[in-house]
């Protein structure tokens, strides 16, 4: 595969983009769950049973395909599992057996203000890699609705502002447009984690994010479904 390259930014927009959603959740909740998911993590750990994570569209192509970060889905959904399906299809998805073992965490992911809960899994990393700077996708109109959070500042979310120069988030919890600027986790010493919750975010929320953040009115003004044009690729 040849080098992803962002799309087009159109000049109306704001970059880096990104929302801070700190103001959106219970952060002290999400701060008190931290040895939970550690333990969690180390009980699936032992039983081999996380996925690996796949970084098909990185910045440098030098970069592995399976950087070393693992997964572990808490919500899973039969059927098609193409990029698009597995993050519009919200309707579709069940806890999986690993919700049980993260039931706090999970009783938080269904505290966030989504409408509809899709896809929500953690990705954990104890190899110091990382995850290399990437996009998640190249459908440079489609705006995914999600929640990214972090139960500790060393889980270090970057977005690139060129190709060496990383902006380092600094909230807790994070929406980001993932397919026109390339973003990616810094490789620490250590276990570290995150999780991502996919959904449709709830109408007020919606708003509230459309009314701070003007950039977003058009993309999360209505239902934040299936994109319409399908992109060249995506993961
Ligand atoms: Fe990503």
């Amino acid at each position: 595969m040849t080098k992803p390259t962002p799309n087009q930014i159109p000049s109306d927009r704001a970059f880096p983009a990104y929302i801070p959603m700190d103001d959106y959740i219970e952060t002290d909740v999400l701060e008190s769950l931290h040895s939970h998911v550690v333990e969690g993590i180390n009980r699936v750990k032992s039983t081999n049973e996380s996925g690996r994570f796949r970084n098909v569209l990185r910045m440098r192509q030098s970069e592995p395909l399976f950087p070393g970060s693992r997964t572990i889905h808490l919500t899973a959904k039969p059927g098609p599992q193409d990029y698009v399906s597995v993050l519009t299809d919200v309707d579709d998805y069940k806890l999986t057996k690993h919700a049980r073992t993260f039931d706090r965490l999970t009783d938080f992911i269904y505290s966030l203000p989504f409408e509809a809960i899709g896809r929500a899994f953690i990705i954990w990393d104890d190899a110091g890699v990382g995850t290399p700077a990437h996009l998640d996708h190249t459908r440079a109109e489609w705006m995914p609705e999600f929640i990214w959070f972090r139960t500790s500042k060393d889980r270090r979310l970057y977005m690139c502002l060129d190709e060496d120069d990383k902006l380092f988030v600094e909230s807790s919890a994070v929406w980001f447009d993932t397919s026109n600027q390339f973003h990616g986790v810094e490789g620490v010493e250590g276990l570290t984690f995150s999780v991502r919750v996919d959904g449709r975010f709830d109408p007020l929320l919606r708003r509230a994010i459309a009314a701070d953040f003007p950039y977003m009115h058009d993309r999360f003004a209505d239902d934040g479904g299936r994109p319409t044009i399908p992109g060249p690729r995506g993961t």
